[in-house]
């Protein structure tokens, strides 16, 4: 489906206070459960949704509704990003006493770029992916990125997230660099955690390539057809 077309079906708003239950919802689905390996290493009963539906009814912190966007179907809402300045993420950190989990994930949080855009999380409900949800989802995020003069969007993945994975490099996101995470028992991934990385100006870029080979493509059929 077309973007633009993505976008009047789906169209997509600054999240509200309201709105937390479904943020939480989704932020669990994207999250891969690290937000409840961590909580178990406490309290091996907790859930992570509460805890989720509890930062993002926050007006303050990564987590808050204030930096979500989300994309809806009616009244309904089927998908949900949070993002801001990366260097927030070591703001939160710094100086924090870290669990015995949180010190699993050190290599994964430490792998910032303090200098772009983070995309913390995103996911679309089930019955709502491959329509163009998570890309319109995506382009307000990388435009949202542009007005505040960020260079770049990034985010973290599990490596053995192929289908996010999939998703991002279809919209030019590559890999900048990698966390080795340790194996746990309760933690369900394998291979590590990528960084990944996208100019905001990649569409402006993209498309200046594309036209820059097709003028040299033009040149070079006009040169063959004076000299045959
Ligand atoms: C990743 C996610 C947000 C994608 O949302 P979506 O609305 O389904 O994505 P879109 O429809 O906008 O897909 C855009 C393009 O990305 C690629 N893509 C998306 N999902 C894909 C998949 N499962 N496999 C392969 N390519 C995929 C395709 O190129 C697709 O274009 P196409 O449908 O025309 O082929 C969604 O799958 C999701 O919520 N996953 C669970 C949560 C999650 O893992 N979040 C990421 C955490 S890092």
């Amino acid at each position: 489906m077309e973007k633009a077309l993505a976008q009047r079906r789906f169209p997509i708003r600054r999240a509200a206070s309201r709105d937390t239950r479904l943020i939480a919802k989704l932020a669990n689905m994207a999250g891969g459960d690290t937000l409840a390996f961590i909580l178990r290493g406490i309290d091996s009963t907790a859930e992570a949704t509460p805890t989720y539906r509890q930062m993002a009814a926050e007006p303050t912190g990564i987590y808050s509704y204030q930096n979500c966007l989300v994309a809806a179907s009616g009244s309904r809402i089927v998908g949900m990003a949070n993002a801001f300045p990366a260097r927030l993420i070591e703001r939160e950190i710094a100086g924090a006493v870290l669990t015995e989990r949180e010190e699993l994930l050190r290599p994964r949080t430490e792998l910032n770029d303090p200098t772009s855009f983070l995309l913390n999380n995103i996911a679309v409900l089930r019955s709502h992916r491959r329509l163009g949800v998570g890309a319109a989802l995506l382009a307000a995020v990388v435009n949202e990125a542009k007005q505040q003069s960020f260079p770049s969007v990034t985010l973290h993945v599990w490596a053995d997230n192929t289908e996010a994975i999939a998703f991002y490099l279809a919209a030019g996101f590559k890999e900048l660099g990698h966390a080795e995470i340790p194996w746990h028992p309760d933690l369900p991934h394998t291979g590590g955690s990528l960084l990944m990385t996208r100019p905001v100006g990649f569409e402006r870029d993209e498309s200046v390539r594309r036209r820059l080979a097709t003028v040299s493509q033009d040149s070079a059929d006009e040169r063959a057809s004076t000299s045959a």
